[in-house]
């Protein structure tokens, strides 16, 4: 990590407006003195996400994932946690303090690969609105592409022949180099030559929307048909989905989400105003990129050519799917007819027929796995026992073990045999891809509810810490993981110059990894002055009780067990006088 100072931090955030940095992905509504709305990180009807402006934190009570601005920008946009404080910082006018951890020359010279894939899709698009460019212009029009997609998604033209990016970057050793290490140069025996020729460009953008790499296509008739950027650095295929940071808002917002198979189907999509549309590029879906789709909508529509070449393809997405369902998605796949792609058939039949297809022709994903299996398998006695076996062994692979019983259920009522293997306990996956989130810290504090909300309490309302009483000091002195930051507030009161100090912003500052629990209690429910009161009073009694469960002396014990009768009584004081204010 960074070795950025915690003064510097502490600005950034003080600098930072996190309620705009979520309103652009999230409409949030004011619900107290929280805002609330539609959980960025996983699929709800009804909110339970909150974030408070006032201690710059949010959580989301029905995943759980919480956090400041740059966990937001790390968890939802992608950015790594250096990424995320230039962008604030420099957002807020700030001078960034060189990274010491990586070195500059490798963050110097990946800024500059973006800034070099950015202007050279600028000089695509400029060479595609030039004179050299009217017979892509044509291509494009004759395929139906308005002028407005072809601006949005960055389509451009490389020219024929040799020598455009030169013109553009200059032709000199160092920018040579630099524009072959980002795939737009290839090193022939001749010298440099640009590796896309005469071909209609298709910008490829990551999580952020930093342009990473570009498909070209030929113009009409070819081979290659497509030529992508090479891997690098900064491009990698299998974690890349084209339409990824232009859809994924809308998908969010529809809630559906369509995975196709080409460049152009996302766009005949879009044209259609279905900007619901995701594609790989060029390779079969990989694992990392189905946990991506899953996680931007519970029941996406994986749609596939209706030939040999399609099934296949299908059923290998399944395959790489089934460690990752759970039965609350709903994948479905849908297959055309043959011949057909989405772009095509919009263009044939329209919006409308197409959006047909969609929610009526495409089928549940046990349902295509079912009918894949019995394809597999073929007929008879033989063809059933083949189908069983290669149930079996998929159904191993589901994590999802109440999903995968169910599931089984289906073969065997399907084939008649009673499956054997998969009443193993699904291995634990280490091989599998780890997941894109960060990783939630490991250790747990375990809390118990008077313990959740008293925390709260104080976090909400830093001045709280003032009124505790001295044996506060001591409560959670055996949560590892709260004991530590709690004490640290009280000293951080102590240290305190003005009352203005907060708590929960400072603490989520030191301790990175209790963020998500910090963002927790500032975000639910306020807590009351009386309600704070009534959970003091319980934090001492389970406190007095812990003591003497501990063995004390019969002095010592003497008067605690009187404390604890005086707190008893207060407690029904308290609950009286909760009942008149009729709260
Ligand atoms: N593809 C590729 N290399 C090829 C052919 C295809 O990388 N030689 C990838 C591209 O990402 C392409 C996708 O596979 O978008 C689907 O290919 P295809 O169906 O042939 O192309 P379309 O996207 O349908 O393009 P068009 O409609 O222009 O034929
Ligand atoms: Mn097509």
């Amino acid at each position: 990590m960074a070795n950025f100072s915690p003064a510097f931090l502490d600005e950034v955030v003080a600098r930072s407006d996190l309620v705009e940095i979520i309103s652009r992905h999230v409409d949030l509504k004011k619900s107290g003195s929280n805002m609330m709305g539609l959980c960025p990180f996983h699929h709800e009807k009804s909110p339970s996400f909150s974030v408070s402006p006032d201690k710059q934190l949010y959580y989301c009570f029905g995943c759980g994932q919480g956090g400041g601005a740059f966990q937001f920008l790390i968890q939802h946009d992608g950015y790594s946690f250096p990424e995320a404080v230039e962008y604030l910082a420099e957002k807020a006018g700030m001078e960034v303090p060189q990274d010491r951890d990586r070195s500059p020359v490798a963050e110097a010279k990946q800024k500059q690969a973006y800034a070099m894939l950015a202007q050279a899709a600028d000089a695509m698009g400029r060479a595609l609105r030039s004179e050299e460019g009217s017979a892509a212009r044509a291509y494009l029009q004759q395929r139906g592409m308005p002028t407005d997609i072809i601006r949005d998604y960055g389509l451009g033209y490389a020219p024929a022949g040799y020598g455009f990016m030169q013109k553009v970057f200059g032709n000199d050793a160092r920018s040579n180099s630099q524009l072959e290490a980002v795939g737009l140069l290839f090193k022939g025996e001749h010298g440099y030559g640009d590796r896309f020729r005469d071909r209609l460009m298709f910008s490829i953008r990551d999580r952020r929307g930093r342009i990473v790499g570009f498909g070209g296509r030929v113009l009409g008739q070819g081979e290659p048909k497509y030529l992508n950027s090479p891997e690098t650095d900064w491009f990698h295929k299998s974690d890349l989905l084209y339409g990824f940071s232009e859809h994924r808002d809308s998908i969010r917002k529809s809630k559906q989400l369509v995975v196709v198979e080409g460049y152009m189907d996302v766009l005949g999509m879009a044209v259609h105003g279905l900007k619901i549309a995701l594609a790989p590029l060029g390779t079969a879906i990989g694992e990392r990129q189905i946990r991506e789709i899953l996680r931007l909508c519970d029941s996406p529509v994986f749609s596939f050519d209706g030939d040999r070449a399609g099934r296949q393809a299908a059923w290998r997405a399944l395959e790489r799917m089934m460690p990752l369902l759970k039965s609350e998605l709903r994948p479905r796949f849908l297959y055309l007819p043959e011949g057909e792609d989405p772009d095509s058939l919009l263009r044939r039949e329209g919006k409308d027929a197409f959006q047909h297809r969609l929610d009526k022709e495409s089928k549940p994903v046990l349902e295509t796995w079912l009918m894949g299996l019995q394809l597999l398998a073929g007929h008879g006695a033989d063809g059933r026992a083949r189908m069983a076996k290669k149930a079996d062994a998929m159904l191993a692979t589901m994590t999802d073990t109440y999903l995968s019983q169910a599931w089984r259920q289906e073969v065997e009522q399907a084939t008649g045999i009673v499956l054997q293997q998969a009443r193993r306990r699904p291995q634990a996956r280490a091989s599998s891809q780890p997941s894109p989130t960060p990783a939630q810290p490991s250790a747990q504090a375990r809390l118990n509810a008077v313990e959740e909300r008293f925390l709260a309490a104080l976090m909400q309302q830093s001045a709280r810490f003032r009124d505790l009483p001295d044996e506060a000091i001591s409560f959670f002195v055996d949560n590892e993981i709260i004991s530590p930051l709690y004490s640290r507030a009280f000293s951080i009161i102590a240290e305190a110059e003005d009352d203005n100090t907060d708590i929960a912003r400072q603490l989520a500052q030191e301790y990175p990894d209790s963020q998500t629990m910090i963002s927790r209690w500032v975000n639910q429910a306020t807590v009351q002055d009386i309600e704070f009161k009534s959970l003091l009073l319980d934090m001492e009694a389970n406190d007095i009780r812990l003591r003497i469960k501990r063995g004390l002396s019969l002095v010592e014990a003497i008067p605690m067990q009187h404390r604890l009768r005086e707190i008893q009584q207060e407690q029904r004081r308290l609950t009286e006088q909760l009942h008149e204010t009729g709260a």
